[in-house]
Parts: structure tokens; C-alpha cells; sequence
């Protein structure tokens, strides 16, 4: 059975939390392969609302096993806490979440280094979720990190810790000025997590690929989104992971060949948190509408999201590096009520229109957005099962997303809860919107 990839096409937020959880009915295995808990996977049902930061949307599901990647950098103390609350709200953990004894540790000091670094940055500061990610992946890369492995020998974690923590001291003092990390009292706290942690450790990669060989099937959760890729994204406006396709190998130890699908979750409008260019920003009252009407809040950091028209230029790049086999268009409800839609088909850049997205920072501030406008619709959309029943102005904008893109849209999002949602085949997931077929209208 194959695997497929949920990935989030534009700057993430993009409703991958719900769509996982909507999938997980007919899968048999999540498995989130990057970023960490700067990530916020929002899900809602018997009227109530929880959000997920490490562990994958599919625990909420009682036949589906989660991992946790080897690709993902894990903060023990959010993870405990997330399965803490999991616990309490009745849902079995133990033997259904597995966690990668290769993966990286957040530790204290790599929140206390981010946040020096981002203070040093000033005016060019990223604006990160302050989890501690970058620096995670920097001592990752660099060699220096600690893995979930280490808690497993209290000696080992000691010595590791010590040297760690010394450096980190070195650097948070002599070059950021801060205050030192107190050695003893990190050790004691993480030696415990030992415990914690040990019944859920285990070579994940090696459970993957046999699950993948007994045919069980498999889906790949990416966080954040592809904008947000370290080598991909909008540099250095980034995350330091890679939430496109390509990390799913890397951050799971499947093989590109497991890989049947790739979902691309994309938001009807555009949203951003945090600093960097964002072409189709809109400061008037429609951002204002998208911002209150869609609770455009970060649910890692509650930071208000900047909000825009929906960029094609920069979703042709997405579905490009991704290769998208299909589409799932969220939040359209969102849009109801505005008279007048406007898609970004092209940029201007330097007097000349280009349809390139330019993921380097600088030029893509300088580009001016070229937009088709679309008929808006009032009807509330939040009922509908059918696109037969959806406003002709929704479906001819759903159309066109899925005609410029050239990729099919199965499922579209009409509201937060499980049944707010469009679906074409009764089997699941069949096209809504294909050039191919062209099923509809
Ligand atoms: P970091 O991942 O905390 O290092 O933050 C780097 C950039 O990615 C910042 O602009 C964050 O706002 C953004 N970011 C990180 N995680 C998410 C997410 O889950 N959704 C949206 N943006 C995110």
C-alpha cells in the first residue's frame, strides 16, 4: 500500500490538522516528519477544540499509531504534556505512539539562544514561534545535539549535558550578553524524562518500512508550510526544517518510492505569522475580514496572522517542488460574503510580468501583484455536502484555482468540524475538480 504526503502549500495554517484527523479513518499510521512544537494542528469535534503540537493529528483515531520521526526535533516537556492531556481526554497512548530513538531534543538553551539571537536581529528579526527550533537543528547539523537515544543512558545524558550546556554558557554570555544556564538543575530535570519517554522509544524507520511492506497504509504529516522550507522557502523567513515532500524521506527513513500521493492542503486566501515578504498582503478591511471572520491567530503563539489574497505564482511553486497529486482547498467559508474575490496570477517586477516565484527575500519584497478578480458570493457555506450546492461564483473560483494549477481538488473545507466538509466520492476521496474529467459543470 502506498504512502501518501499531507503538506501545507503556502506559509502553513492551512487546516492540515483537521484534514490528517479526516483521513485517519481509512489509514492505519501517521507519521510527522519535521519541525517540532512550533507547529499548532487545530481539531474539532464533539464541539470541542484541541490542538496538537508534536503528536500527530491521528491520535485522536483508537486504530491509528503515530510516530514521531526521527526528522522531528521533540521538547520532552511539551510532548509530556500534550500526552498528558491525550490521556485525560479518554484516548489510549501507550503502543499507539511511537517516537524515533534517533530523533533530536529540544533543550532550555536552545529557547534561551533563539531568543538573543532573534532580540541581536532587531529590525530583521524572523519572528519565530521562540520553541527553540533553529538552534535544535543547528547543534543537529553541527553534531553537537542531543538525541532521544541519550535519555536512555543517565551516564551518557550527563556527560552530553555537561559539555553542552558549557558551550551554550560560553556563548550566551560572551557574545548575547544573557544570563548562564544553570548545568545541574537542566540535568536533573531531563535525567527524568527517561522514564517517561522510554516505552514509547524505538527505531521508527525499521517500523515504517515493514509496515509499508505488510502493505499497511501509511500517511506522512508534514508541519508548517512549503514557504516555509529552509532551502525552498522564503529565506530566511523560514522554518529549519523541510516541511516540503523531499522531507518526508529524510525525516522518516521511508523510501521516495513508498511514496504514492501527495496532498497539497491550501487555504482559500493567503496567511502569514511571523516576518518576511508576503506579496498579497492586504491591510484594508478585507484582511480584516479574512483575519476575524477565519480566527486567523497563530494556536502555537496566539500571534495575529497577517492575511491576503490567495497567490497562485507562489502555489505553482509549491505544487512544482512538491508535485502535488491533489488538492484540498480549506477555509472557503471564509470568503463568503465578499463581493469581489482577487487571485494573484503573475507578478511585476522590474516593468515586466513573471509568473517565477522568487523564494529570495529581497526580490520577492519588491515584486507587485497582478490579480484576476472573481464574483464573490453571500450564501452561508458551511452546510453544504455537494459542490452542486455550492454558490456557480465558489465553484467558478474553485475551477480556476484547480485550472491554473493544473492539479485536482478532491475535498474542500467549508468549516472547522469533521463534517464541514466536501467530498466528491462516496469511497473517500475522489476528484471535486480535475482538468482531466472535468466532473463538474
Ligand atoms: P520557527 O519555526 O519557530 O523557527 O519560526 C520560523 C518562522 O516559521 C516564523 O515566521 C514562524 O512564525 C513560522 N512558523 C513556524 N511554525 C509555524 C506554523 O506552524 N505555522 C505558521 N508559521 C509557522
Amino acid at each position: 500500500m502506498p504512502v501518501t504526503i499531507v503538506i501545507g502549500s503556502q506559509w502553513g495554517d492551512e487546516g492540515k490538522g483537521k484534514i490528517v484527523d479526516m483521513l485517519s479513518d481509512k489509514i492505519d499510521i501517521v507519521a510527522r516528519y519535521q519541525g517540532g512544537a512550533n507547529a499548532g494542528h487545530t481539531i474539532c469535534f464533539d464541539d470541542k477544540t484541541f490542538v496538537l503540537h508534536l503528536v500527530p493529528s491521528g491520535i485522536f483515531h483508537k486504530g491509528v499509531t503515530c510516530v514521531i520521526g526521527n526528522g522531528v526535533v521533540i521538547d520532552p516537556v511539551a510532548l509530556m504534556e500534550e500526552v498528558r492531556t491525550i490521556r485525560e481526554l479518554g484516548f489510549e497512548v501507550d503502543g499507539r505512539l511511537l517516537i524515533s530513538h534517533n530523533a533530536h531534543l529540544i533543550m532550555p538553551y536552545h529557547k534561551r539562544i533563539e531568543e538573543a539571537i532573534e532580540r541581536a536581529r532587531d529590525d530583521g528579526a524572523i519572528g519565530t514561534t521562540g520553541r527553540g527550533i533553529g538552534p535544535a537543528y543547528v547543534d543537529k547539523f553541527a553534531r553537537t545535539g542531543i538525541r532521544v537515544v541519550d535519555l536512555l543512558d543517565r551516564d551518557v545524558l550527563r556527560k552530553k549535558l555537561t559539555i553542552s550546556i558549557e558551550q551554550k554558557n560560553t556563548v550566551l554570555q560572551s557574545v548575547y550578553g544573557a544570563e548562564k544556564l544553570d548545568v545541574d538543575a537542566i540535568i536533573d530535570e531531563y535525567v527524568e524524562f527517561d522514564k517517561i519517554i522510554d516505552p514509547f522509544v524505538t527505531d521508527t524507520t525499521e517500523f515504517l518500512c515493514r509496515s509499508h511492506a505488510e502493505g499497511k497504509r501509511i500517511l506522512a504529516e508534514g508541519a508548517q508550510g512549503s514557504l516555509l522550507d529552509v532551502d525552498f522557502g522564503t529565506y530566511p523567513y523560514v522554518t529549519s526544517s523541510h516541511p516540503t515532500a523531499g522531507g518526508c524521506c529524510t525525516g522518516l527513513g521511508l523510501p521516495p518510492t513508498a511514496v504514492d500521493s501527495v496532498i497539497g492542503i491550501v487555504k482559500a486566501y493567503s496567511t502569514r505569522v511571523g516576518n518576511g515578504p508576503f506579496p498579497t498582503e492586504l491591510s484594508d478591511g478585507v484582511g480584516k475580514h479574512l483575519a476575524s471572520v477565519g480566527h486567523e491567530f497563530g494556536a502555537t503563539t496566539g500571534r495575529p496572522r497577517r492575511c491576503g489574497w490567495i497567490d497562485l505564482v507562489a502555489l505553482n511553486y509549491a505544487s512544482m517542488i512538491n508535485g502535488f497529486t491533489e488538492l484540498c482547498i480549506t477555509k472557503l467559508d471564509v470568503l463568503s460574503g465578499l463581493s469581489e474575490i482577487k487571485v494573484c496570477t503573475g507578478y511585476r517586477y522590474n516593468g515586466k510580468l513573471s509568473r517565477r516565484f522568487p523564494s529570495e527575500a529581497e526580490t520577492l519584497t519588491s515584486v507587485e501583484p497582478v490579480y484576476e478578480s472573481f464574483e464573490g458570493w453571500s450564501e452561508d457555506i458551511s452546510d453544504v455536502k455537494r459542490v452542486a450546492d455550492l454558490p456557480a461564483t465558489a465553484v467558478t473560483y474553485l475551477r480556476f484555482l484547480s485550472e491554473y494549477l493544473n492539479v485536482p481538488i478532491n475535498t474542500v473545507s467549508t468549516g472547522p468540524k469533521r463534517v464541514e466538509t466536501i467530498v466528491s466520492a462516496s469511497e473517500g476521496i475522489g476528484a471535486v475538480f480535475s482538468n482531466s474529467t472535468n466532473t463538474v459543470g
